[in-house]
C-alpha cells in the first residue's frame, strides 16, 4: 500500500498519537501536515522525513479557516482528515466549573467540527474524501470522574454517525477510531478540574483512586505506533465501518458486557474497576 501522493491533514500530530500517524502515512509516501498549536504561523519542518508542521488551534474559527486554505493553496488537494486534536479533563461532574466543561468541548468536539466544516465543502468539491474522528472507548462507556471527557467524545459519535450519512452521496467517508488507553502524554497532558484538585473535595478519595487506575493503565498501555497502519488500512477501504476499535481484548470485552449485561451489573464492575466506592 502506498500514499501515491494523497494529501492527509493530521490535527495535534505534535505528540502521541497523532504524531506516531503522521509519521507512517509520511513513510508510505503521503504529503502529511501535522497540526500544533505551538509552531510558529505558516509551514514549519519541511525536512525530508518529516511531516509538515502547521500551526492550528482547533478551538479557533480562524486557525482552522487558514490552515485549511494554506494546504488547499498549496496541494489543490485534501484527501483524508485525521481529527485527533484533543485532551483529557479529569474531575466530579459536580466539581467541574462550566467554563471547564466547555473548554473540553471547544476542543474535543467543536475542534473536529471546525475542522470538518472547512475540509467538506473541498472534498464534496474533489468529489470525495475521508475523515476519520478519534474518539475513545470513553466515546462507548462513560467513565467515572472523567464525565465530559466521555460526554464531548460521546458527542463526537452522534456527529459522526450522522454525517456519515449526510456525505456519502459525494463520495465522502466518515469513520470513528475508538482507542483504549494509549501511552502518550495525554496523561501528563490531562487538565484537573480546579475543584476536584483542591484536599477539602468530597470526592477526595474516590477521585484519587479512579484516576490512579486511569493513568496506570494508560501509562502501561501499548504505544501509538499501530494507529499509523490502522488509518492506512482504513484509507484504502472503500467502504469502510463506522467504528474502527482500537484496544486489546480485555477492554474490547467492556463494549461488549455493556451490551449485554443488566445494566447495574455493569455499573457495578465498572465501579468496581475503577475503584469507587
Ligand atoms: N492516550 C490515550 O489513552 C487515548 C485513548 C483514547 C483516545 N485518545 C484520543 O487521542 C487523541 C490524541 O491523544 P494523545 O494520546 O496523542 O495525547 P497527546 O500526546 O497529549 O497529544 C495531543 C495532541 O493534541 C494537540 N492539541 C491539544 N489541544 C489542541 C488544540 N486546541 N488545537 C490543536 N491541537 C491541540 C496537541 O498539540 P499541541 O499541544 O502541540 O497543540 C498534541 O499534538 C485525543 O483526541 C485523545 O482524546 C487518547
Amino acid at each position: 500500500m502506498s500514499g501515491g501522493g494523497k494529501v492527509v491533514l493530521v490535527t495535534g500530530a505534535s505528540s502521541g498519537i497523532g504524531e506516531s500517524i503522521a509519521g507512517y502515512l509520511l513513510q508510505k509516501g503521503y504529503r502529511v501536515y501535522g497540526t500544533s498549536r505551538r509552531a510558529a504561523p505558516g509551514f514549519a519542518g519541511e525536512a525530508p522525513g518529516l511531516p509538515i508542521i502547521l500551526h492550528m488551534d482547533v478551538n479557533s474559527d480562524d486557525s482552522v479557516k487558514s490552515g485549511i486554505e494554506q494546504i488547499w493553496r498549496r496541494e489543490g488537494r485534501l484527501d483524508v482528515v485525521v481529527n485527533n486534536a484533543g485532551y483529557g479533563l479529569a474531575g466530579a461532574v459536580e466539581e467541574t466549573a462550566l467554563e471547564e466543561a466547555r473548554a473540553q468541548f471547544e476542543t474535543n468536539f467543536f475542534g473536529p467540527l471546525r475542522v470538518c466544516r472547512c475540509a467538506l465543502p473541498l472534498m464534496r468539491l474533489a468529489g470525495g474524501g475521508l475523515i476519520i474522528n478519534i474518539s475513545s472507548l470513553a466515546g462507548l462507556i462513560a467513565i467515572p470522574f472523567q464525565g465530559f471527557y466521555s460526554a464531548a467524545k460521546f458527542a463526537l459519535e452522534g456527529l459522526t454517525e450522522a454525517l456519515r450519512m449526510e456525505v456519502r452521496s459525494y463520495g465522502i467517508r466518515v469513520v470513528l477510531i475508538e482507542p483504549g488507553d494509549i501511552k502518550s502524554a495525554f496523561t501528563a497532558n490531562r487538565i484537573v478540574s480546579r475543584e476536584a484538585a483542591q484536599n477539602d473535595s468530597p470526592y477526595r478519595e474516590n477521585f484519587r483512586r479512579s484516576l490512579s487506575v486511569m493513568e496506570k493503565d494508560e501509562q502501561n498501555g501499548p504505544l501509538p505506533d499501530a494507529l499509523g497502519r490502522l488509518v492506512e488500512k482504513i484509507i484504502h477501504t472503500t467502504k469502510p465501518r463506522l467504528r474502527y476499535t482500537f484496544a486489546p481484548l480485555s477492554q474490547k470485552s467492556a463494549i461488549f458486557l455493556k451490551k449485554v449485561l443488566p445494566q447495574r451489573l455493569f455499573e457495578a464492575s465498572l465501579m468496581q474497576y475503577y475503584r469507587v466506592k
